[in-house]
């Protein structure tokens, strides 16, 4: 049977860090997977969620089957916090959530309903998180790619990009970063938003907006503002959610799909297809991080614990941003890495081909992930200086 079975290379970012952890260098910089980390290269447990867990686990019963849509509370707490309760999609049940196993599986989901509902194609920015493509795409829906940042520039390339968008029709989905743009940090401003929103009315494409670090570029708030605005103004809008880092979950593999249809009749079509989809591949969401969230959204205090500490983490980011962009200054990059310090979340795009991110790996032991995507929460007091060396011998 398996004769012919073709050995597959390892995923570029998860077989990245397998690399990093098998790599003896003691000087090595982990600038890869997109995991949030401390001053001191650890990634702790969220006190807020070490408190709901032990609640969840002190008063839970059962270990029997969870609805299919996910632990009871967190599909509707999700769409308050991203939605806001008192929004108009909230409060008249225009959206609806489903629990699914982290943001991979709303985006796998998605694809699901997409390909069984004859959508031409899925278009997506370049570039984009490494895994899109070919998670969406096994999917069985065809993906086409519209240029989205001038990496030579550090700049988003809008003209490009919305030339494509305005190729669109109403059977075409336009795949869309929430906030901290995977892999260039860079994210389109509100103006920017409001231009495809307008396209969008005209041209009846579906935006399909993937959210991956709700809270973590301005704020709770400010982070949902393409969500809400899309949710306000369309008629139909899927979201993938994902908790895995602002609940820093990443293992519990936790994460949402969000419909809105036309109606709330249709959005109760659009749940009942995810339902039975999901019904088809995994059963139905791991409770235990959906137990987690919904835990810390239902206590004002643990809510109040748990956004202190996202914005703590959210500071860190950026003070290691800006560290990273004053101490490029001291050396012959000059100005040349500036546009990291007005990046949001985790990853910028550095101006290097995947030939220099492998010599980096090889020769001076950074990791950073093919194309240039690096993450910022690697970079620290202690090997800051080495880094911007290194770096200073290969951008130009
Ligand atoms: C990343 O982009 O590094 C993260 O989203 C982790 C992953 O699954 O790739």
């Amino acid at each position: 049977m398996f004769e012919k079975t073709e050995l597959l290379p390892a995923d570029p970012i998860l077989g990245l860090s397998k690399m990093f952890r098998e790599d003896p260098r003691a000087n090595k910089i982990d600038l890869g997977v997109g995991v949030f980390r401390t001053k001191d290269g650890a990634t702790p447990i969220m006190a807020a969620v070490k408190e709901a867990q032990q609640i969840v686990v002190n008063t839970e019963t059962t270990k029997a089957y969870t609805p299919a849509d996910g632990a009871p509370g967190f599909a509707d707490n999700i769409l308050k916090l991203l939605l806001g309760a008192d929004s108009e999609a909230y409060r008249e049940g225009y959206c609806s959530a489903v629990q699914t196993p982290g943001g991979c599986g709303a985006l796998r989901l998605a694809g699901e309903i997409l390909a069984r509902n004859g959508v031409d194609g899925l278009t997506v920015g370049s570039p984009t998180w490494a895994n899109h493509i070919p998670l969406l795409g096994a999917a069985g829906i065809s993906i086409h790619t519209i240029p989205y940042y001038d990496t030579a520039n550090s700049e988003i390339d809008f003209g490009g990009f919305i030339e494509g968008v305005r190729k669109l029709g109403p059977k075409d989905v336009l795949l869309l970063h929430g906030s901290c743009h995977n892999p260039t940090g860079a994210d389109l401003s509100q103006d920017q938003i409001n231009q495809l929103i307008e396209l969008a009315l005209e041209r009846g494409f579906l935006p399909f907006i993937d959210t991956a670090y709700h809270g973590f570029a301005k704020g709770l708030d400010n982070d949902a503002w393409i969500v809400r605005q899309m949710v306000e103004r369309l008629p139909e809008v899927l979201v993938s959610y994902s908790c895995s880092k602002n609940f820093g979950l990443y293992r519990e593999r936790t994460g949402a799909l969000i419909l809105k249809g036309k109606t709330v009749e249709r959005t109760k079509a659009l749940h009942s297809q995810a339902i039975s989809i999901a019904r088809g591949i995994y059963s139905m969401p791991p409770a235990h991080g959906g137990a987690i969230v919904n835990e810390i959204l239902s206590s004002p205090e643990l809510t109040a614990m748990w956004k202190k500490e996202l914005e703590a983490m959210r500071s860190l980011v950026i003070d290691n941003r800006n560290q990273f962009v004053s101490v490029a200054q001291s050396t012959s990059l000059g100005n040349r890495l500036d546009f990291i310090s007005g990046q949001n979340g985790m990853f910028s795009l550095l101006p290097i081909s995947s030939e220099i991110v492998e010599k980096l790996r090889v020769e001076h032991a950074v990791y950073a992930v093919g194309g240039g995507r690096i993450n910022v929460c690697g970079v620290n007091n202690g090997n800051v200086q080495r880094l911007v060396e290194v770096l200073a011998t290969v951008i130009v």
